[in-house]
């Protein structure tokens, strides 16, 4: 088993171009299905996730190719609508694939998908919004049979959570059924103004990506597009935490800024002093972070849940208290015993974390989800001495080549087999 070591205390210094953004990309593949040709999306992060979606797409009958950090996506003649239990698994995101598939196939079968580990994270609206459309979805042993019958219908769709896969999964869906879809109370994501993008370059007609309501009228062929993924909002906000906690400058490139004021206010309110030069965001920080105002993290433009455990992390090793209260899933503190380890003194009680600052010290900790790992390195660059992060399977879900980034700014970061 693999494990980063890491030398905590080295300031960061430099300049970082961001990855593309996962969040953004996984709707996107799946929204190549619905074209027949090659679609070319530019900016593709090499993530597990993103191979696990390309498995996806192969087992589908699309061509799969990378070139850098281009992804070739051919789907002239897709074959198949199965999507086994073990990919539906490895991530959450494999059930927007059902939206796809209904559009392009009028037929998918898949069970739950996985990403337990935030806690119960139900699909029930984007079975609801799919069988407004007129799917028609059989539960039967865990496995989800689907099928559009005589077609989808457009037709209006109320989420009663601004949920962001339930509105990826109508928006796709949509675009193969007759009429006007509209999605009221729609995530307003970044990533869903990029999935818009995206789907309007294939001749779709979607409007109203990032206000609560998304339109998109039905039916209009469809030819494969090229596009660019944005950058990746979360992985910028990690990289601004670290550098919080460990000092030093740093410059991101390719990050929207308007699309992390929500982290970017707490990290200067933390007494980071942070510039946004044109598309780029300079941070600088001399270390040792204040406590803040509450963070209540909440959907879009809100503080986002993702980024909860990296600024716990970069806090935990400043000075001063503040509370976390993580309103969008049950079971996200997982990072927080890890962090103890380290020294953090954060008291937890349900969905609220109070953190009282003071100097980490080095630990032998493991990661069991993804942002929660970050945070676990994160913290271990504000951390006096060496310490070592295992479970580096979640971090590879979401981050291209952390350490070599981290390298790269100057940290002291090591894999060791
Ligand atoms: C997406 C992001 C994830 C982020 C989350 C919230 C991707 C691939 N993942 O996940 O990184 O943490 O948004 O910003 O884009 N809910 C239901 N029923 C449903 C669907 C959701 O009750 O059918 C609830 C969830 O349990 C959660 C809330 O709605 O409490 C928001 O979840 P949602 O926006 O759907 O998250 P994901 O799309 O899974």
């Amino acid at each position: 088993m693999s494990h980063l070591e890491i030398r905590g205390g080295v300031p960061l210094s430099g300049r970082l171009r961001v990855q593309g953004a996962k969040n953004s990309v996984l709707p996107i593949l799946a929204a190549a299905l619905l074209a027949p040709g090659q679609s070319i999306l530019h900016n593709c992060p090499r993530l597990s996730d993103v191979e696990a979606t390309g498995k996806i797409l192969r087992l589908l009958g699309c061509g799969v190719e990378r070139e850098e950090k281009t992804l070739l996506v051919d789907a002239s003649q897709p074959t198949g609508w199965t999507i086994p239990d073990p990919l539906m698994r490895e991530m959450r995101s494999s059930v927007i694939f059902l939206g796809a598939m209904l559009a392009r196939l009028g037929r998918a079968e898949l069970s739950y998908p996985g990403g337990c580990e935030l806690g119960p994270r139900p699909i029930d609206l984007h079975l609801a919004a799919l069988r407004s459309l007129g799917a028609e979805i059989v539960e039967e042993q865990g496995r989800l049979r689907c099928t559009v019958g005589s077609g989808l219908v457009g037709r209006e769709l109320c989420l009663s959570i601004p949920s962001v896969g339930a509105t990826e999964n109508a928006m796709l869906a949509a675009c193969g059924a007759r009429g006007t879809t509209t999605i009221v109370g729609a995530a307003r994501e970044p990533e869903i103004v990029d999935l818009q993008n995206f789907l309007n370059a294939m001749g779709a007609r979607v409007s109203g990506a990032g206000s609560p309501v998304v339109a998109v009228e039905g039916g209009a062929p469809l030819h494969p597009a090229e596009h660019t993924v944005m950058g990746d909002r979360i992985a910028a906000a990690t990289y601004l935490c670290a550098a919080g906690t460990a000092g030093g400058r740093l410059e991101l490139e390719g990050a929207e800024a308007s699309s992390l004021a929500a982290v970017t206010a707490c990290l200067q309110e933390a007494g980071c002093e942070i510039k946004i030069l044109g598309d780029r965001i300079a941070l600088n920080s001399r270390g040792r972070l204040r406590g803040i105002r509450p963070v209540r993290t909440a959907p879009y433009p809100g503080f986002p849940t993702d980024a909860q455990a990296v600024l716990m992390a970069a806090l935990a090793g400043g000075t001063g208290t503040t509370m976390f209260v993580e309103n969008m899933f049950d079971s996200r503190y997982r990072h927080v015993d890890e962090l103890s380890r380290m020294g953090a003194d954060i008291q937890l009680a349900g969905r609220v974390a109070v953190v009282t600052g003071r100097p980490l010290h080095a630990a032998k900790v493991h990661s069991t989800d993804l942002r929660g790992g970050a945070a676990l390195v994160v913290a271990a660059l504000g951390a006096e001495g060496v310490s070592q992060v295992s479970g580096l399977e979640h971090i590879r879900r979401g981050y291209e080549d952390l350490e070599g980034q981290l390298t790269a700014l100057g940290a002291q970061v090591r894999l060791i087999h």
